[in-house]
């Protein structure tokens, strides 16, 4: 009797977190479009194509729409799964949102054409997944919960699965690991795995990033363990920060029992056009290759070039080993949170400024003690009281579910903007983004010129450019998105665009 066949999906990113990890998420829809006709016919699992950060960078740097841009992916997949990554309470921005931003946010991806929503929270807090969850299986889209994988004291395979399970009694269709750092050894993802499916019985899916070099082998421990979808990035795309390539994994598993089915040669045609793409940026060194240093700091793969890059700046490169040494201190001092949008940010810009200032949490951002308030949930360990005592002084952090805060938002933002209204996602964008929103209204009504897409947009300083040369010397010069931004140091603006995730 033939071995039981146990296909193994295929979830490309090529659309969303590849070009986050290595192109500063600055790929166009047009230079998307050639090539969707063919993706359309691979058959994979599904084409992760929207979220993180996509939103924000679409309409900071693109002028491009970003919901108009899902319709567009929409009706040129109509074969294909659409899946987005969506950062719980805090959907596609840096804050939590009321619940009534939340539900409008979903039902809109959804209807805009989106199937699958992975869900994810930094701190792995419950209370700030579960309306998200909620809302997505209300309007019949599938619910992916998701563990933010890392590694510390307080998290351990007991800890995943419980938080797994939890997320299944929320209505979790699938689980996902989400190894944004690219930390899972491969032995510890046939562990992890296995136990989940074992434990939990959820279709599991792997996502992990190349930055320490493990992440195809820990796939194939994985396949080993039984995991249903694994995420890969075309070839051209692939590896450095981003995922693994769709080709190698697929070919590795060809005529085998887990054998994806995928057709190498359609593959090799959407590399191939992605390399032309990708020929058009100058991809920081930064991010390719790779660097197992990630185990100790376990900053996603995006943000190390960005704190060299800040450094540089500051005229303080010979800081940067002091920063990453730092950085687990800080990480520590919080209570081991995984290290993602939001959190990478808090605690990488944090620890610039005490490394900068020479004295530890001598400036301490709004946004660390938000943190500390309990606003972003609960920290998976034991925050540094004397850091608590510090700067909550005697004020009592919350205990209770961080958007129960919040009071509803939509009416009123519509008021607001109501003279840009074209389509009822526009209130989503202002809520979200309010000044990048109100300048793209702006440009879409004449009142402001369009993008110059050759220069600086975001107002930030220029780091680690990603120069895209199509067009030739009138061709785009981009600003990298992942500075750890002054501004974010002096806490008054987290409304900036941060590949984590
Ligand atoms: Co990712």
């Amino acid at each position: 009797m033939a071995a039981e066949q146990r296909k193994i999906g295929i979830t490309d990113t090529s659309l969303r977190d590849a070009h986050q990890s290595l192109l500063a998420t600055r790929m166009r829809l047009t230079e998307m479009l050639p090539i969707l006709e063919i993706m359309d016919q691979v058959g994979y699992h599904s084409l992760e194509v929207w979220g993180g950060a996509t939103f924000d960078a679409c309409m900071r740097f693109l002028d491009e729409d970003p919901w108009d841009r899902l319709r567009q992916l929409r009706k040129n997949l109509k074969n294909t799964k659409l899946q987005m990554l969506l950062r719980g309470q805090n959907l596609v921005g840096y804050r939590h949102y009321p619940d009534d931003v939340l539900a409008e946010f979903i039902k809109k991806a959804v209807a805009n054409g989106i199937d699958i929503i992975r869900i994810f929270d930094a701190l792995n807090d419950l209370r700030n997944m579960e309306k998200a969850i909620y809302c997505t299986k209300a309007e019949g889209a599938h619910a992916q919960g998701t563990i933010s994988y890392t590694i510390s004291p307080f998290h351990n395979i007991d800890y995943f699965i419980r938080v797994s399970r939890d997320l299944k009694d929320l209505g979790a269709d699938s689980i996902c690991i989400k190894d944004m750092a690219g930390l899972i050894s491969p032995f510890d993802a046939f562990e992890l795995v296995g136990k989940l499916k074992e434990q939990v019985g959820l279709p599991v899916q792997l996502h992990c990033h190349y930055t320490s070099g493990m992440a195809s082998m820990a796939y194939l421990k994985a396949a080993e363990a039984g995991v249903d979808v694994i995420d890969t990035a075309n070839a051209a795309l692939a590896m450095g920060a981003s995922q693994p390539a769709t080709d190698s994994m697929v070919a590795a598993f060809q005529g085998t029992i887990y054998d994806t089915g995928l057709d190498l040669e359609l593959l090799s045609k959407v590399s191939a056009h992605f390399q032309e793409i990708s020929c058009g940026y100058e991809i920081p060194r930064e991010v390719m290759g790779v660097d197992t240093n990630v185990l100790n700091y376990q900053i996603p793969g995006g943000m190390i070039s960005n704190l060299a890059s800040q450094l540089a700046e500051q005229n303080a490169t010979h800081l940067f080993k002091d920063v990453l040494a730092e950085v687990p201190r800080v990480r520590a001092d919080l209570g081991y949170p995984p290290l993602v949008t939001p959190s990478s940010q808090i605690v990488g810009s944090q620890s610039v400024a005490n490394v900068l200032t020479g004295e530890r949490y001598k400036l301490v951002s709004t946004e660390i003690k938000n943190y500390l308030r309990g606003q972003y949930g609960k920290p998976p360990g034991e925050v540094s009281p004397d850091l608590l005592k510090q700067v909550l002084k005697d004020e009592k952090p919350i205990t209770g579910r961080p958007a129960d805060q919040l009071k509803p938002q939509l009416a009123e933002a519509r008021k607001d903007i109501e003279e840009y209204i074209e389509q009822d996602e526009d209130i989503l964008y202002y809520l979200i983004f309010p000044n990048v929103a109100v300048d793209f209204f702006k440009r879409r009504k004449g009142i402001l010129p369009p993008l110059k897409l050759n220069s600086s947009c975001s107002g930030g300083k220029a780091v680690n450019k990603v120069a895209n040369k199509e067009g030739g010397q009138n061709g785009p010069l981009l600003e990298a998105l992942y500075a750890v931004d002054e501004n974010l140091i002096l806490g008054d603006d987290i409304n900036k665009v941060y590949p984590a995730g």
